[in-house]
């Protein structure tokens, strides 16, 4: 990889922002030098962090020659053309998962990718968390025979932590299937390595206060034989961090105490008070702090994961692989990340800077945004749908995306 900097410049300083905050931070290949933000807050802060340019119109930011790459961590219903004028201004680009709100736009930013030369990488998403990368290793190497089945669970409270209008309407890409069902399809198509012939789903509005899809659960079979169980519920009471140590999303230990929380601050604030606290936790307000990168002995995850194979079981924890064989139960230990979110980071780096491959790339990308939509279909069909008939209904090709793998 060549020595020099990638020159990033960032779109969206909230709450998705503050999370790679550190790992970007941290990562000597690259420097931050310019943000778009409409809130003048939180632009003029990061100018002065960063001795960054801050810009009020992104077209202009798009056509400065000194930034090389963009991080697109806006509201999902902005990332596709946002996406696309950053191509067409010659940008390699991250985008946030999920890489857009349907699959005709998710294969316009695919082809526009390709067309312009450019990286498109999908991320951060906790595909590439480092315990789903070493699982998928230990996989594909063989030794523990085929794998037949995951099941992967997540119970939060993902619908009651404060939320922008867009995040809870469906037709913004709102709700937990294209938020939350982009990070769990991408974890287990990663382990399973195969592409996905069908889905069968049910997906739940069950709060008339909320209501955005919360929930869902799905059935997906792949082309080589095996199948996939994912469930996630946003509305959850259980929190399934239990089930893995007691570790948060973002690889933290839970605080004691910290019962029902959300749900309380919310109904605290009230309907008004909503928008106020979700402020608090993007970047420009002194009340909120990305996570301090240090003492991060755990990575992040998404709930409970089991990949069962023809020898072996594999569980997933934030620090381990346990591997659960027909003689014996050892546990495959795992490095502490660098920073959060390091490896997403690095990935993108190489890609732009060094012409490596993304793991997920725009095509992996388009397929997991397929996979969301068929979801959505599956429930709304009360059937089984196929991948190719969701990318039929778009007027797309799916074998022009490469993304089926
Ligand atoms: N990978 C993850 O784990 C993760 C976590 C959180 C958010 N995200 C993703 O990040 C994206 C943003 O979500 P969030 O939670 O940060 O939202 P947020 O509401 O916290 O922040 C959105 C930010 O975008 C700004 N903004 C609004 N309109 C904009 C526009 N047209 N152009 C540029 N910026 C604009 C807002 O002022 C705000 O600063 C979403 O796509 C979400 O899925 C990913």
């Amino acid at each position: 990889m060549e020595s020099r900097q990638l020159r990033l410049a960032i779109i969206g300083l909230g709450r998705g922002f503050m999370l790679t905050l550190p790992g970007l931070a941290a990562h000597p290949g690259v420097r931050i030098v310019a943000a778009f933000d409409p809130r003048p807050d939180a632009a003029q802060q990061f100018s002065r962090a960063y001795a960054a340019r801050a810009f009020s119109d992104l077209r202009t930011m798009l056509a400065a020659s000194d930034i090389d790459a963009v991080y697109i961590a806006s509201p999902h219903e902005f990332h596709a053309e946002q996406c696309l004028d950053a191509l067409q201004a010659g940008k390699h680009v991250l985008v946030e998962k999920p890489m857009a709100i349907n699959l005709r736009e998710a294969g316009r930013m695919a082809e526009a990718a390709l067309a312009a030369g450019r990286v498109l990488m999908v991320g951060p998403s906790h595909g590439l968390d480092a315990p789903v990368i070493r699982a998928a290793e230990l996989i594909r190497s063989g030794e523990l025979g085929r794998i037949r089945l995951v099941t992967a669970l997540n119970f939060t409270d993902f619908l009651y932590r404060p939320r922008r209008p867009s995040e809870l309407d469906d037709s913004s890409g709102g709700g937990v299937v294209f938020s939350q069902g982009a990070h769990q399809i991408d974890v287990v198509r990663r382990l399973v390595g195969q592409p996905i012939a069908s889905i069968r789903s049910t997906t739940g509005v069950w709060d008339p206060a909320r209501k955005a899809q919360g929930a869902y659960t799905a059935f997906l079979a792949f082309e080589g034989g095996a199948a996939a169980t994912l469930t996630y519920s946003g509305y959850a009471h259980f929190d399934s961090d239990q089930l893995v140590g007691n570790i948060n999303e973002l690889g933290r230990p839970k605080a004691a105490g910290g019962y029902g929380e959300a749900r309380r601050r919310l109904a605290d604030a009230g309907a008004t008070g909503e928008a106020a606290l979700k402020q608090s936790r993007m970047y420009g307000l002194a009340s909120a702090a990305s996570p301090p990168a240090h003492d991060l002995l755990h990575h992040e995850h998404f709930g409970f994961l089991l990949a069962s194979c023809e020898r072996a079981d594999l569980r997933l924890f934030p620090d381990r692989i346990e591997i659960s064989s027909n003689t014996e139960q050892r546990d495959d230990v795992l490095k502490p990340p660098a920073a959060p979110r390091y490896d997403a980071i690095d990935a993108f780096i190489r890609a732009a800077l060094g012409g490596e491959q993304p793991v997920q790339d725009a095509g992996w990308g388009v397929e997991t945004v397929a996979c969301c939509e068929a979801i959505v279909q599956s429930a709304a069909l009360e059937r089984e749908v196929t991948i190719d008939e969701i990318f039929q209904a778009s007027e797309l090709s799916r074998s022009n995306f490469n993304g089926a793998r």
